[in-house]
């Protein structure tokens, strides 16, 4: 009784959603249309963000009808490399077929604009976030010249965040002023322990390209504790990939204490080669919220984690290969994120779970690898996974000329390289970076959708 009942109100259901979207394919004006643009496109198409085109007005969304009826209709936009029939992941940034057929109608309508009074305004955007307007903005104390002699660059930059008071911070949200460089940056927080450090000010404030003993830069940036100890580095505190924005868990889920004497160290900044000179200034919004209940942990595997690339990621020119990469779980845990991390020549990405009964979890699917497209996926809720699973991922590399992105003409041998200077973008690096929990009761029922 109780399931046909369900199931009628279930149909009932789907004919109103039908009916809406024949609606509105009927109609097709910006009435319709607005909600889809605004909701899927305009947070990277306005002022400051990385979309060319701003979205923000019918005017300028009429003006180039076009373009949007041909990136859509290609789902080239929005970006979404994750296959969403394998797994689903929050913010999921891709539009249904209903959506991109309305697209289509409105574009070959010659884009009407309706009735004006029914066009939902522009959501709120903040320029400079894509988060809202943050608490406080850190910055560089000097910016950064960088020559543009055609080679990758790697520096390390201290921010002191001098803050008024000890508090406790959600998340640093890292803004780079130049956007098509910023390849790959990962920042720790140094919150000194009471009476550890006078003066977090003074000192150089960035070491670029060329620096190898971390005692003796870390004491010409005056790092170290007063009586020469190093300080506690809580790692992956600001983290930047292209596309990437920071992920908003839910109240206690991860955070940090931060106190007067705290300060962000991007030690790993890793900027794209250019032809001409910038100076780079690029800034770290600060969200501040509740106590940290829960601390997130990351771990990885492939190159620099836990587990080792089978067969060793040699790319041998003119070849597609794959490679892979395990490891099993100690402990019981609730995953949040997962983060796959390929360079220019990646093609395709797959990870799932084997457990101990012979299930397997999907964890997620990149059919088509983009390097622009490098994105933190969440879960939806977190995804329970036993101590003793094993966790596996398949990177594929396309080393052919055939590959667009592929840097080397006529295609080379291509390895990680080693130390700092191997992540330089011509080199590979395969990755599967994951964050979790260890598991409690009920985590999987929290909803890593709510604020
Ligand atoms: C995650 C950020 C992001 C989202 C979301 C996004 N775009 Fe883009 N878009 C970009 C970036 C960056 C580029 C430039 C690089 C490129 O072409 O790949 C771009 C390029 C474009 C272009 C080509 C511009 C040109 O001058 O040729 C069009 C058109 C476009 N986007 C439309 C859309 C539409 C329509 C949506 C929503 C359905 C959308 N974008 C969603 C970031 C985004």
């Amino acid at each position: 009784m109780r399931s046909s009942l369900l199931f009628i109100s279930t149909l009932f259901f789907l004919s109103c959603q039908e009916s809406k979207q024949k609606e509105a394919l009927k109609e097709a004006t910006f009435v319709e249309v607005a909600p889809i643009i605004y909701k899927n496109c305009t947070p990277c198409h306005r002022a400051g963000e990385s979309g060319p085109i701003e979205f923000t007005s019918y005017e300028a969304i009429k003006k180039n009808a076009n373009k949007i009826k041909f990136v859509t209709q290609t789902r080239y936009m929005p970006p979404w490399p994750a296959d969403a029939s394998y797994t689903h992941f929050i913010n999921e940034r891709a539009l249904t077929k209903e959506e991109i057929d309305l697209i289509k109608t409105w574009v070959d309508k010659g884009a009407p604009k309706g009735d004006e009074s029914k066009i939902i305004s522009l959501p709120q955007f903040y320029t400079g976030s894509f988060l809202g307007k943050p608490d406080t903005v850190i910055r560089y104390l000097k910016p950064v010249p960088i020559k543009g002699n055609g080679a990758d660059h790697f520096y390390i930059v201290k921010l002191p965040m001098q803050l008024a008071k000890d508090t406790f911070v959600r998340y640093f949200e890292f803004v780079p002023n130049h956007r098509k460089l910023a390849h790959h940056i990962n920042g720790h927080l140094i919150s000194y322990e009471t009476g550890k450090k006078k003066d977090i000010v003074t000192g150089i404030t960035h070491a670029l390209d060329d620096f190898s003993d971390y005692k003796e830069l870390f004491t010409q940036m005056n790092i170290l504790n007063d009586d020469g100890t190093f300080p506690v580095l809580n790692p992956n505190t600001v983290y930047f990939l292209p596309g990437y924005s920071p992920v908003n868990y839910p109240d206690g889920i991860g955070g940090y204490k931060t106190n007067k004497t705290s300060l962000v160290l991007l030690k790993n900044i890793h900027y794209g080669p250019s032809n001409i000179d910038v100076l780079d200034s690029s800034y770290i919004n600060v969200f501040y919220g509740p106590k940290p209940k829960r601390p997130i942990i990351e771990t990885q595997l492939g190159t620099f984690g836990i587990s080792k690339i089978e067969p060793e990621l040699i790319l041998l020119p003119n070849k597609i290969q794959t490679f892979h990469t395990q490891a099993a779980l100690p402990i019981d845990i609730s995953l949040l994120s997962v983060n796959p991390h390929l360079h220019l020549l990646g093609k395709s990405f797959l990870a799932f779970a084997i457990q101990q009964n012979g299930d397997t979890i999907p964890l997620i699917k990149i059919n088509k690898w983009d390097f622009r497209w490098q994105y933190y996926y969440t879960y939806e809720h977190p995804i329970i996974i036993k101590a003793g699973t094993v966790i596996h991922a398949y990177a594929t590399f396309d080393n052919t000329d055939k590959n667009p992105f592929n840097p080397n003409h006529p295609p080379k041998v291509v390895t990680q390289g080693e130390g700092v200077r191997s992540m330089q973008t011509t080199e590979e690096m395969f990755q599967f970076i994951f964050s979790y929990l260890p598991y409690q009761p009920r985590d999987e029922k929290m909803d890593l959708n709510k604020k």
